[in-house]
Formats: structure tokens, C-alpha cells, sequence
């Protein structure tokens, strides 16, 4: 298994992606470390599809809320290097600091629109404005080939793709389907704040997908019922959102439901928060 190498600072990792870019083409993975492997899939797939893969492993400060967890955020970067490595990415940027991002002076930001406006947008103010900043500012470092999301995070990579496209930035975006354990919990960094007990009872999301997913399959087709249905499974936590909305827009659905229509999902596992989405249509 060759070994990821690391860079520290900005500058440094403009410099590696710019050579990677002479020798071929890059794949860019940003990510928050603590890595699963639903962000190993993400590297994956971004070496199918470019000769480098560069992951990024920084908490950024700038998306998280007063109240949330930014303090507590898990992190092991030996552990996210060799992840990395062994999932086919050759270059990690694992910045120094926030300073590094933002040093002193910093006053520049990324408005994302309508797309940023529902579910965790109204839930997490300023959260798609951290970021679409700071995915942006990864995007003009590297000015990768390609950059690879998850759906796990279906309206981060909705507004993400928008953001791109407005600002020409040049990258392609590329969304991938949600890795699950076993028992269809999605994975996540946060799961590891779960305690035994939450971790049995944080399959309720899943239920709760397979519930919509089960009353539309049976010809169910008000949007008002089929969420009922998937209210009814997360019984026990508490719901920060549980929603059908269009694939495209974001919109709440205003006709009857169809195979593409999405179910989002964020509720409270204990202090935990976390979300969840599907098409109605999907296997699941
Ligand atoms: P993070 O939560 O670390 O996620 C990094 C990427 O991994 C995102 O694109 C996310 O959608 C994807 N991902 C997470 N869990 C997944 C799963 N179970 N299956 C498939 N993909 C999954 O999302 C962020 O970080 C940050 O907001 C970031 C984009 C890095 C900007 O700071």
C-alpha cells in the first residue's frame, strides 16, 4: 500500500495538487477525518476517475453552530491517513489550524440561495454558507479534475453542485450513495457518540425510510400519509425534520407522491443529531 503523503498549509497544498494536475488528472474528497468507509467509497471512486486523489481532512469552524459540536468533534488523523491510503487517495491536506483556512483579516463568504433555504439550511443557520466557503476555497486550491460527495448529505451536495455550476468553478461534482451498516443505519462520524443503548435505537431512521418506502410501494401516494407512516417508526426521538420533498428543488411536495420523491430525516438519537434521506422509489 503506497503512503498518503500529508501537507499542513494551503500553500503547500496548492503546489502538490498543482503537480499532480501536470502528471494527470485529480480527484478532490473533502471530508471533516474521523473517516468510515462511506468517505473511503468517495476516495474510491474519485480513483476510478483520476489519476490522484487528493482527501482533505479539516473541522471547519465556520459551518458549525454555538450550541453544536464543533468542540467535541471526533478526530484520529494516523487512523485517517492510512484510510486514506488504503482507499486509493495519495495526497491528504490536513490543515495546521482554522488558521490556515482563515488566517487574520479573513472576510470573505459564500451565500448559497433557495437550495440552502429548508430542512438543515432553516435548522442550522449559517451552516451551507460555512460550507460552500470552505468548499469553495478547496476547490481554488486544488482546481481538481473532479470532487466527490455523498448523498448521506443529499442537500449539502444539491447546493454544493449549484454553487459550482454558478460560479463556474470548474469542478465537476460527483454524488455517491449512501454506505450503511449492516442493519441500515447510515454511517457517519457522529455515530461514534452513541452509546450502546442510542445505537440500537438510531435504527429508527432507517426504519422510518422503510416505512415511507413500504406505503408508497403499497400504492400510497398522499405525501401527508406516507410521512405520517415514517413519523410513526421514529417513534422514541426526537424529530428535528421528517420531510418528502422534490430530488431537484427542495421543494415540499405540493402533488402526489412519485418514485423519486425524498424523504429527509434528522432526529435526535439522545444529544445526538442525526439525518437521513431516500427516494421513495429505491430499493431499501
Ligand atoms: P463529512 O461529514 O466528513 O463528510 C465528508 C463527505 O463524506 C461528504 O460528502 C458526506 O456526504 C460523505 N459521507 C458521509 N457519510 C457517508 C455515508 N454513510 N455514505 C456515503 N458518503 C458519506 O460533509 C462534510 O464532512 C463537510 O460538510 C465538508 C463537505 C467536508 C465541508 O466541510
Amino acid at each position: 500500500m503506497i503512503q498518503a503523503s500529508l501537507v499542513r498549509t494551503a500553500r503547500d497544498f496548492r503546489r502538490a495538487c498543482q503537480e499532480a494536475r501536470q502528471a494527470g488528472t485529480l480527484a478532490l474528497v473533502p471530508t471533516m477525518g474521523f473517516l468510515h468507509a462511506g468517505h473511503q467509497s468517495l476516495i474510491r471512486e474519485g480513483a476510478k476517475r483520476a489519476k490522484t486523489v487528493a482527501a482533505t481532512v479539516f473541522v471547519n469552524p465556520m459551518q458549525f453552530g454555538p450550541a453544536e459540536d464543533l468542540s467535541r468533534y471526533p478526530s484520529d488523523l494516523d487512523g485517517d491517513l492510512r484510510k486514506c491510503a488504503e482507499a486509493g487517495a495519495s495526497l491528504v491536506f490536513a490543515p495546521e489550524g482554522p488558521g490556515e483556512m482563515y488566517p487574520a483579516g479573513y472576510q470573505t463568504y459564500i451565500e448559497p440561495g433557495a437550495l440552502a433555504g429548508p430542512l438543515d439550511g432553516e435548522r442550522r443557520p449559517g451552516h451551507f454558507r460555512g460550507v460552500c466557503t470552505v468548499v469553495a476555497k478547496l476547490f481554488a486550491l486544488s482546481r481538481a479534475d473532479c470532487a466527490l460527495f455523498g448523498e448521506k448529505d443529499y442537500q449539502q451536495l444539491a447546493v454544493i453542485r449549484r454553487m459550482a455550476a454558478d460560479l463556474d468553478l470548474g469542478t465537476e461534482v460527483i454524488g455517491r450513495p449512501i454506505v450503511r451498516e449492516p442493519d441500515g443505519l447510515a454511517l457517519s462520524s457522529r455515530n461514534s457518540y452513541l452509546s450502546a443503548e442510542e445505537r440500537s435505537k438510531a435504527v429508527a431512521l432507517w426504519n422510518a425510510l422503510g416505512a415511507a418506502r413500504a406505503a408508497f410501494a403499497a400504492g400510497e401516494r398522499s405525501g401527508q400519509q406516507i410521512v405520517g407512516a415514517a413519523r410513526a417508526a421514529l417513534d422514541g426521538l426526537r424529530i428535528d425534520y421528517c420531510d418528502l420533498r422534490d430530488p431537484v428543488e427542495l421543494l415540499p411536495l405540493e402533488q402526489r407522491a412519485d418514485p423519486t420523491s425524498r424523504l429527509f430525516l434528522a432526529a435526535f438519537v439522545g444529544k445526538t443529531r442525526l439525518i437521513d434521506n431516500g427516494a421513495l422509489g429505491e430499493a431499501g
